[in-house]
C-alpha cells in the first residue's frame, strides 16, 4: 500500500530533522560494530520478512542510516517511513504517528561503553531493530491498525494497559515459528545479543517458556521491562497478529 503521508497534529511538536552530516567517524564506527555484532547471529535467527527488510530499505554495516534515503526505498513499498523525533513521545502522538504509517524514530546513537542497552531507544533500536520488519505488508497494516485502536482508547488507561502487552508481545518481544524453528521479529529481541541469546539457547537456565500466540493471554500477560523475559507468545504467521489487532478492536469497543 502507498498512500500520501497524513498531516499529524498531536505528534507534530516532536518532530525534528535527522542532521545526518552531523555523525561523527566515531558514531559511524559504533553503528558498524553494533551491525557486525548483531548480523551473525540474526542471519541464523531473524524470521525471513526481518533479514529481507533489512537489504530491502537499504541498511548498510558501515554507517548510521539516513532516514531520508531509507524512506525512499521503504515508502513506495508499503507506505511507511522512519519520521525522525526529539525522544520518548507521550502515548496520543506515539499512537498518532502509527496510524498515520509514520514510525517515530530517534536519531541519537548509544556510545561505545553501552554498546548492549540503553534505557531509552537510539536509532539502532529504531531502524535496525524495528524499521525492516515495515516492509513486510501484513506487518505494516497490523501496525497501523494497532495505532488507530490505541488511539481510541486515550480515555481509558485500563485497556491502553492491555493493548500495551499486545505491542509487548509482538512489536518488542514477537517470535514467529518458521520451519519448525522459533525466529525473531521483535526490535528488543532483533537489537539486543544478550535478549536474543536468551530466547535462542534453550537449554540455557531461566529462558523464556514460548506459547502459542492467543489475544486474550497476551492482553492479560504482565511483564517487567528491566528483566528478561519469562514469557514469550509465538505466532505461525504475520497474519494472525493482523487478525489480533483487528479482533482487539472488537474487545476493546
Ligand atoms: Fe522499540
Amino acid at each position: 500500500m502507498n498512500q500520501a503521508a497524513t498531516p499529524l497534529h498531536i505528534a507534530e511538536q516532536f518532530l525534528i530533522q535527522q542532521d545526518w552530516n552531523a555523525y561523527t567517524p566515531e558514531q559511524h564506527a559504533v553503528w558498524a560494530e553494533l551491525v557486525r555484532w548483531r548480523m551473525p547471529q540474526l542471519e541464523e535467527c531473524a524470521c525471513v520478512e526481518y533479514l529481507d527488510g533489512f537489504h530491502q530499505i537499504g541498511l548498510r554495516e558501515d554507517s548510521i542510516p539516513n532516514l531520508a534515503e531509507v524512506n525512499k526505498r521503504l515508502g513506495p513499498r508499503t507506505g511507511w517511513n522512519a519520521t525522525p523525533v526529539s525522544g520518548f513521545l507521550p502515548p496520543d502522538a506515539f499512537f498518532e504517528m502509527l496510524a498515520a504509517r509514520q514510525f517515530p524514530t530517534t536519531t541519537w546513537l548509544r556510545k561505545r561503553e553501552s554498546l548492549e542497552y540503553t534505557p531509552e531507544p537510539d536509532i539502532f533500536h529504531d531502524v535496525f531493530g524495528h524499521v525492516p520488519m515495515h516492509a513486510h505488508p501484513v506487518f505494516a497494516d497490523f501496525l497501523q491498525q494497532y495505532g488507530r485502536v490505541c488511539l481510541r482508547l486515550m480515555h481509558d488507561k485500563d485497556k491502553l494497559e492491555r493493548m500495551g502487552r499486545l505491542f509487548w508481545f509482538t512489536v518488542e518481544f514477537g517470535v514467529i515459528r518458521q520451519k519448525g524453528t522459533i525466529k525473531l521479529y521483535g526490535s528488543g529481541l532483533i537489537s539486543s545479543h544478550g535478549e536474543s541469546t536468551h530466547v535462542i539457547n534453550r537449554i540455557a537456565e531461566g529462558s523464556p517458556e514460548i506459547r502459542d500466540f492467543d489475544l486474550d493471554a497476551v492482553l492479560n500477560q504482565e511483564f517487567l521491562v528491566s528483566e528478561m523475559q519469562k514469557v514469550l507468545y509465538a505466532v505461525e504467521s504475520f497474519d494472525q497478529i493482523y487478525e489480533a489487532a483487528k479482533e482487539a478492536e472488537h474487545r476493546m469497543a
